[in-house]
């Protein structure tokens, strides 16, 4: 089956140019001006951009955390990430102590399989750096295709590791390939403040940020960074939030580090005052590390611009307000940690990103997809518009307005985080391999259109890059 895609302006992380686009199957077989198909079904895409479709790095879809479990499960997730213009994630499959790894990941696969509306891969929890652990990580990069370990530096007495496992799953990955994303926060520092808050009384939305300062993360930031220098290795940080941290990762880099920073839709947008809202609407907002003050957006911005950070995760991890983030109306620890975004992460950076002229819509394309493809292993496979590459594509309207609610967005979760807000930039088709699957807001896929992709290793791919020119 062929699709040729004709009128629109194709944006890719360096060029944006007029050009139809020929689709072959699952991938792009020509790009070019007045491309002709005889029997090629046409999409006319005059007066929009093309995208290649969004990577996102950082999801959490069916995933127990906090006493309970996430709203969105790989369908529903997977679904609104489609709407709202992702057409592959990377989500975390957790492990446990002394449980064995292919466990884990065999449950993880049990989670997505067939029910996937896009193409997905897995990064790997590292809870303790065991010699029986490290011993395992070769087959999990070799025949699993997981090239990016996740270490929790937060979260005490449940995901939280030392640094012993942080700097030996630096090591290991240097070793072997891989790339080492960090939760920064100093658990230990955050435990003693939390305890303390709570011995005072202090059981409010407001006090999960009080309660996580600035200086937890651009300390841990800074002591991960260190230990990938020593190390020689390689550091992804997941959900930077702050100035602090920002400081740490560019003063690194600056350094000759192998180091990259991701952040967030709602780190950029909202900020620690949403915790204070009445009728304990305030834990809506409780993410890990937390909404700061809104001086810190600025920086953000900024390092996205100016590339001191470089991708843009959802860290979807969605709990409906009733019934699950009201487990904290008497103690604020007890508030599971995590919001819905996997629908609205590239409108959000659309709207108040391009729109808003505080990066350009390359850079756009860069942070929401094609970094996070080139740094996990996916390029150019997934993350440009190539011939070869999978079509991957997104035809958005930029001049088109919507509202974003929870009465008409598809995560399965009873509130947005950005209730009422209105974005410049409407997804109108999304294409995953050659296939369109929403179309005029309407979803037309198919569970298990989605399937599990092996990654290459860090870096291997873009080594061994051979570069396809445009025709
Ligand atoms: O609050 C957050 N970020 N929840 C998801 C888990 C994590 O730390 O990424
Ligand atoms: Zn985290
Ligand atoms: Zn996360």
């Amino acid at each position: 089956m062929s699709t040729l895609i004709q009128n629109g302006i194709i944006v890719t992380a360096s060029d944006t140019f007029e050009a139809d686009l020929l689709v072959q199957g699952e991938q792009i077989v020509a790009i070019g001006t007045g491309l002709h198909e005889d029997g090629a079904e046409i999409i006319n895409a005059e007066g929009c951009y093309i995208f290649p479709g969004g990577v996102d790095p950082h999801t959490h879809l069916d995933m127990p955390f906090g006493g309970t479990v996430t709203a969105d499960d790989f369908e529903s997730g997977t679904i609104a990430a489609a709407f709202g213009g992702t057409t592959t994630i990377i989500d975390f499959c957790l492990t446990e102590k002394k449980k064995p790894i292919k466990d884990a990941i065999q449950t993880w696969h049990e989670k997505s399989k067939g029910r996937a509306a896009i193409d997905y891969s897995f990064h790997l929890m590292i809870g303790e750096a065991t010699e029986e652990v490290l011993a395992q990580l070769p087959s999990v990069i070799n025949e699993e295709g997981i090239s990016s370990f996740k270490v929790f530096m937060a979260y005490k007495n449940v995901f939280q590791a030392d640094d012993a496992t942080l700097f030996h799953t630096l090591k290991k990955a240097k070793e072997l390939g891989a790339l080492v994303m960090v939760h920064a926060e100093n658990g230990d520092v955050i435990d003693y403040l939390t305890k303390e808050a709570l011995a005072n009384g202090q059981t409010e939305p407001i006090y999960h940020a009080l309660t996580r300062p600035v200086e937890a993360e651009g300390e841990a930031t800074g002591r991960a960074c260190q230990l990938t220098a020593l190390a020689n290795s390689q550091l992804y940080v997941v959900h930077v939030s702050c100035e602090e941290a920002v400081r740490k990762i560019e003063e690194a880099r600056r350094a000759g580090a192998d180091i990259w920073g991701e952040t967030c839709p709602q780190y950029l947008t909202l900020d620690i005052d949403d915790l204070r809202k009445p009728e304990f609407e305030g834990a809506k907002y409780v993410w890990s590390p937390p909404l700061r003050e809104k001086s810190h957006q600025d920086v953000l911005w900024n390092a996205l611009r100016t590339g001191a950070l470089q991708t843009i995760g959802s860290d979807q991890c969605s709990f409906h307000f009733k019934g699950q983030k009201t487990l904290g109306v008497e103690d604020f620890t007890k508030i599971p940690n995590g919001g819905p975004m996997i629908e609205d992460r590239m409108s959000i950076l659309y709207s108040e990103g391009v729109a808003e002229e505080r990066i350009t819509l390359n850079r756009f394309v860069d942070v929401t997809s094609t970094r996070a493809s080139k740094l996990f292993g996916l390029y150019p496979k997934k993350g440009t518009i190539a011939i070869g590459s999978d079509a991957d594509l997104v035809i958005f309207d930029p001049f088109a307005v919507r509202t974003i609610s929870s009465d008409t967005h598809h995560m399965k979760v009873d509130y947005s985080a950005f209730e009422g807000k209105q974005v410049k930039g409407v997804v109108r088709t999304v294409l995953s391999k050659g296939k369109v699957i929403i179309q005029d807001q309407a979803y037309k896929g198919k569970a298990g259109d989605g399937q599990y992709i092996k990654r290459a290793k860090y870096n291997e791919q873009l080594r061994n890059q051979i570069y396809v020119e445009h025709v």
